[in-house]
């Protein structure tokens, strides 16, 4: 059978290449179209449309299936833990004892900010969103290094060391980030902690006494990080390919991800979930009102933490969280009516024609906030609690594309709908 498209416009038939991937994904490869045809595809929000080719992450969204680098979501969910997926993500393979280890001290040799990025911090007011913060802070942070202000493609040999400063320092910024929005002072980090127990004490501790480091805490943030590694080609990841492919530095890339992720219909979903389920528990509604409201398009409500782009099943991390989130509660001896309500809303939506016609299920963001809730991170850190976790998929497809030596700079067309020939009409001729 043809592996290739014929395309009729005009009158004449063209021919266009395809593509399958390793999963039997197929492609229209329409990179000669506009030469040949003088037509270019509209595909308003990409929902048809590949960016690119990736070897990072797999998602199946019909079979709600999530693999990085192969390996399916819950096996690293059950086996491994977020420093080793970052490394898998970003390297391609799970890293040997040798490697851990040098990541790991890498990881720990560049946790410490410079100094003088304290008086940037003091140039917030309190108060100030954790995720302007982080983004305005990761640039700043690049300030302070001179091979990220030369950055220059293949010249970076020790581009090993960027991803672990950025990876720690993103860790290091946004606990300041917090600790900074609350007036409270900055905690440094230990030598001795390892990464996610690290942020924990940043977060918490206080100059007169070390926060109680709990494993089973340490356990649930690490796995909340572990699960928000990567994702393939979402609205952050796709923002961070677009400022790499310009060839500007990691750092600036991956803070214009973090600009990308704030928004409620991305990243910020985990804090606007938590905000619907607390005004439903404020109402008295047990949800039934809501769900009523998120089907009304003039309501201006949506159930948030539900619906995907690619998952027309359940998001296989949504799958995980709700498991973790009876686990945690359980062993932290907590009962949160906001998990009760949230239950009741993902039961009464898989029964409701509207979600179940829309294949509207519940996505990453849906049990999350539950999660960080219970383990004492506020609400305004979710999201920035996501860009620490995602950072490893952003610095994973920065490098596939500095990797590839036919990267080209990332440059959409457009259909212009806008006025045809014009003439400049002088002030005083103007109505
Ligand atoms: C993340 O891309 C990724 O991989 C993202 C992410 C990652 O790891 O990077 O998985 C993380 O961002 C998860 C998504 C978090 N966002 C939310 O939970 C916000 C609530 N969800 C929706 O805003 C929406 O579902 C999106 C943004 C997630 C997806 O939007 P789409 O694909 O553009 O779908 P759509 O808006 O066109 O919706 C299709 C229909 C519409 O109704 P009709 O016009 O067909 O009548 O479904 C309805 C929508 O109104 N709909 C919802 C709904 N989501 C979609 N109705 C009520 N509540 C919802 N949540």
């Amino acid at each position: 059978m043809s592996n290739e498209a014929k395309l009729e416009l005009d009158g004449k038939v063209f021919t266009l290449p395809t593509v399958e991937g390793s999963e039997g994904e197929k492609a229209v490869d329409v990179s000669s179209l506009r030469a040949n045809t003088n037509y270019i595809t509209l595909d308003d929000g990409y929902g048809n449309t590949g960016s690119c080719i990736s070897k990072v992450t797999f998602i199946d969204g019909d079979k709600g299936v999530l693999r990085y680098r192969g390996i399916p979501i819950e096996e690293m969910a059950e086996k491994s833990n977020f420093i080793e997926t970052a490394f898998l993500i970003i390297y391609g393979d799970l890293p040997n004892r040798p490697q851990l280890k040098k990541f790991s001290n890498l990881l720990t040799a560049n946790q410490f900010l410079h100094e003088d990025m304290k008086f940037h911090f003091e140039g917030f007011p309190t108060g100030a969103h954790p995720m302007a913060i982080l983004s305005a802070m990761i640039n700043a942070a690049s300030c302070f290094d001179e091979g990220l202000m030369n950055w220059k493609w293949g010249k970076n040999t020790e581009f090993d060391v960027y991803v672990a400063r950025l990876i720690s320092q993103v860790r290091t910024i946004a606990a300041y980030s917090y600790r900074k929005s609350k007036g409270l002072p900055l905690i440094y980090p230990k030598q001795n902690y390892k990464y996610t127990a690290n942020f924990l004490h940043m977060m918490f501790s206080m100059p007169y006494e070390d926060f109680e480091i709990k494993p089973e805490v340490v356990k649930a943030l690490d796995l909340i990080f572990l699960l928000h590694a990567d994702h393939e080609q979402n609205c952050s990841t796709s923002t961070v390919r677009m400022v790499a492919s310009s060839q500007a530095n990691l750092f600036a890339s991956c803070a214009a991800g973090v600009c990308a992720l704030w928004g409620p219909l991305h990243g910020g979903a985990n804090q606007a979930v938590l905000e619907m389920l607390e005004d439903i528990h404020r109402s008295g509604d047990d949800g039934s009102k809501f769900i009523t409201a998120a089907k009304d398009k003039n309501s201006g409500k949506k159930l948030m933490g539900f619906g995907h782009r690619v998952y027309k099943n359940h998001d296989p991390r949504a799958t995980i969280i709700k498991k973790a989130c009876d686990d945690v509660l359980a062993k932290l001896n907590i009962s949160d009516p906001l998990l009760d309500i949230a239950k009741k809303l993902e039961e009464a939506a898989l029964k409701d024609s509207y979600f179940v016609e829309r294949k509207l299920y519940p996505n990453v963001d849906f049990y999350s906030g539950i999660i960080m809730r219970a383990i004492g991170i506020p609400m305004e850190m979710f999201t920035v609690i996501f860009a620490i976790g995602r950072m490893p998929g952003w610095i994973a497809n920065y490098k596939e594309i500095m990797d590839e030596p036919k990267s080209r700079i990332y440059r959409p067309r457009q259909i212009y709908t806008g006025r045809t020939i014009n003439n400049y009409v002088p002030l005083e001729a103007r109505k």
